[in-house]
């Protein structure tokens, strides 16, 4: 058996995606296939080394050892022939942590953060509790998720942006951004002195031929005015673990970044992010490959069965992420009535497009990554509740 056709019971194990929806839709009998986490064991390397850990029974504070910057160094390099130096990288606990951070770090209250519309929901929330004001250039999402480049460098302008968040791997479009289009908005940005943060935390979830380069690598400027924030969490199904890692090559960004960390007291990191970071890039390269596959045929199932079951649902295949955007704009629904639809009608809680952005109104994210008959049983539910 594919060791990812495993089902496993996550009720009661304190998980937001199966925990907490009973209580918010007041029902019971509900299939989570929303947040970000993965129905799968991370690879049995690093729950061995936790077990190690764990077995020896003592819990106190620990150092960061040099191994596990090995570990990041080599990593970067194999995977994404990125070279970074220990001196590049900084730990923290999450990419949202990490991104609140460089918002504090970078700009003052009443500054304005460029992002996308529709992105990752967390990227308007840093920007607006930290008192920023924020704008939004949409990305056009006709046929595959694009860049308004145009209308980016207008705001740019008009706006005096100070900061551009970029989600590369874009969540939810799946879109693996390429070289010449990280080229065409980082020649922006220098242009105008905006900072950029990408959030490369999808960076390892791409499926072939698609290939990822990060921001710092597409173009050598590129590292004096952009930091990059990744984590293995996503990766290897360790969200739990809260950490993260920041690469910085700009001396006075890294300054900046710092200083902010220390006056939050936000420079250690948590043991287990320190022990599951190092195992999976150590020993997890050949689990991922397997993931990989099996995501793979999750999307092309996936793709499949709303072309032929529900067709009016408009989709495509994401060339990054095991996160679907399911375009439901045929039917004659509200935002609300939409959710409500699929949660009452097909017992399926999926990630409610508008949280993302205006563009986002009247679509739904959904989550593939869980063994395969999970996967047929909620599209099932909801083709029942929409045929
Ligand atoms: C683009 C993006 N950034 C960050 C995160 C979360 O990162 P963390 O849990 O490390 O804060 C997610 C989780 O889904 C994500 O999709």
């Amino acid at each position: 058996m594919n060791q990812f056709d495993q089902t496993i019971n996550r009720k009661k194990t304190q998980s937001v995606k199966w925990d907490t929806i009973e209580e918010t839709y007041h029902q019971e009998g509900l299939l989570p296939m929303w947040v970000a986490d993965m129905d799968f064991k991370a690879p049995e390397a690093v729950r061995s080394a936790f077990q190690a850990y764990l077995d020896q029974g003592v819990f106190g504070y620990s150092i960061v050892p040099d191994s596990l910057y090995e570990a990041i160094i080599s990593w970067q390099k194999k995977r994404h022939n990125f070279s970074v130096k220990k001196e590049d990288i900084l730990l923290n606990s999450g990419v949202v942590p990490s991104m609140a951070l460089s918002v504090q770090a970078y700009t003052n209250p009443g500054d304005t953060v460029l992002i996308h519309d529709p992105v990752y929901p967390p990227f308007a929330e840093v920007v607006k509790e930290n008192d920023r004001k924020l704008i939004r250039s949409q990305l056009s999402t006709e046929d595959k998720f694009a860049m308004n480049f145009a209308e980016m460098e207008r705001l740019i302008q008009e706006e005096d942006v100070k900061l551009f968040i970029l989600c590369n791997p874009h969540n939810p479009g799946g879109r693996v951004w390429s070289k010449e289009e990280l080229q065409q908005i980082g020649d922006i940005c220098k242009k105008h002195h905006v900072i950029v943060v990408s959030d490369e935390i999808h960076q390892d979830i791409v499926y072939q031929p698609e290939t990822f380069t990060t921001f710092q690598n597409a173009e050598p400027s590129f590292k004096d005015f952009s930091i990059v924030l990744t984590a293995a969490t996503k990766t290897f199904n360790l969200a739990g673990i809260k950490n993260s890692m920041v690469f910085i090559k700009n001396a006075e960004l890294k300054q900046a970044f710092e200083k902010v960390q220390k006056q939050n007291q936000q420079n250690g990191i948590n043991t287990f992010g320190i022990i599951g970071t190092q195992a999976a890039y150590e020993e997890g390269a050949e689990w991922l490959d397997s993931l990989l596959d099996y995501l793979k045929e999750n999307i092309e199932f996936t793709y499949n069965f709303f072309q032929k079951e529900l067709p009016n649902v408009q989709l495509s295949k994401p060339e990054a992420t095991y996160l679907m955007w399911l375009d439901f704009s045929a039917y004659p629904l509200t935002d609300k009535q939409l959710e409500e639809k699929i949660v009452n009608e097909a017992k399926v809680v999926l990630n409610p497009g508008i949280s993302y952005g205006s563009q986002g109104s009247q679509h739904m994210r959904i989550n593939i990554a869980c063994p395969r008959a999970t996967l047929k049983e909620g599209l099932e539910r909801i083709a029942g509740a929409f045929k």
